[in-house]
């Protein structure tokens, strides 16, 4: 149910879960010290405990009053990236958030998002946490159809006047010497590089890396199979405009090979799609390239396509 600005900041400040536009896909938004309001997210999403919450600011000062180390580097990567899709795992400062928030981890995640409505609605309730608006396990919502979807017609959502991104935030861990990659998103690694002077990538040591990466994600019921050789007829096929597939079977287009953001800002669309129309089983063409945003489709593809 679409609600205006005003019964947004209303409601959120009654400790209410509402989803909320960001640049890159929707939130489930509640204020960030409403234990009523989080506890609830967890609930509606039907996400484990263990999988904590990015904390979205719109004031600078926010970053400092949530953790206590925010190294140099830290600082000209927000100057760079934020207001954006750029999420920074930082030590926490425990005492100025909920365990809850953090999964009781002893780092936060914290982003500043680009989207003039959700800048807007921090400046009025304070800092927001928004995991993404679909249930757990779920394609993301970019669409406020994927958030009835999900949680009902009834479920309180503020619009966004211009399209989504489409696709999460990319998520960076400041650990002491590097930053690693905990999650490829809206900003390719490559961008990393002139700030950061290298390429993050993901951590080679075990250790804390985004508690999220261990679930099934965003997959549809369908089942998603990478070979496309073994496509019947009539099958449908997850694939590009500029190519040509099998005889017989169906183009389920995600867009132009050559415009990575466009296919991905119309690829939860797509994969919500097949659950809508009913479709058991479809095949993905994944013969793309392995750099810039092409990772983040790839690595989303193959998520989906996931069996566990
Ligand atoms: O673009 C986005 O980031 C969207 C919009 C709504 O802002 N949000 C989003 O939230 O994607 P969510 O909850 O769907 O994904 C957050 C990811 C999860 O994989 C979670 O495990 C990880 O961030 N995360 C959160 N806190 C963390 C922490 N302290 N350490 C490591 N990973 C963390
Ligand atoms: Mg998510």
């Amino acid at each position: 149910m679409n609600i205006s600005f005003e019964k947004a900041k209303e409601l959120l400040l009654k400790n209410q879960v509402v989803a909320l536009p960001t640049e890159t896909v929707y939130g489930l938004g509640a204020r960030f010290d409403s234990l009523t309001a989080i506890r609830e997210i967890y609930r509606l999403k039907n996400r484990p405990q263990t999988n904590p919450l990015i904390v979205h600011i719109a004031d600078i000062n926010d970053l400092y009053r949530l953790t206590t180390s925010v190294n140099e580097k830290t600082i000209a990567l927000c100057n760079h990236f934020w207001p954006g899709p750029l999420t920074l795992v930082l030590p926490a400062n425990t005492r100025t958030s909920l365990p809850i928030v953090r999964g009781d981890l002893s780092t936060i995640a914290i982003r500043f998002p680009n989207h003039p409505l959700m800048k807007a609605l921090i400046k009025e309730v304070g800092p927001i946490v928004a995991p993404s608006a679909n249930l757990s396990g779920k394609p993301s919502a970019t669409r406020i159809q994927h958030i009835e979807e999900d949680f009902g017609k009834d479920f309180p959502a503020l619009e966004s006047l211009s399209p989504l991104g489409g696709v999460e935030s990319t998520i960076l861990l400041q650990n002491d010497d590097v930053f690693t990659l905990g999650r490829l998103g809206a900003i390719p690694p490559e961008a990393f590089l002139p700030i950061l002077g290298y390429i993050p990538d993901f951590s080679k040591k075990k250790g804390p890396i985004c508690p999220g990466s261990h679930y099934k994600h965003y997959s549809p019921d369908a089942v998603l199979e990478m070979d496309l050789s073994q496509a019947l007829d009539n099958d449908i096929i997850l694939g590009y405009t500029n190519r040509t597939y099998k005889e017989n079977t169906k183009l389920l287009p995600l867009g132009h090979s050559d415009d990575p953001e466009y296919l991905l800002q119309n690829l939860y669309t797509t994969l919500r799609e097949l659950d809508i129309n009913g479709i058991k089983r479809a095949f993905i063409d994944i013969d793309l390239p392995q750099t810039g945003l092409y990772r983040t489709l790839l690595e989303r593809l193959k998520r989906a396509s996931s069996k566990n």
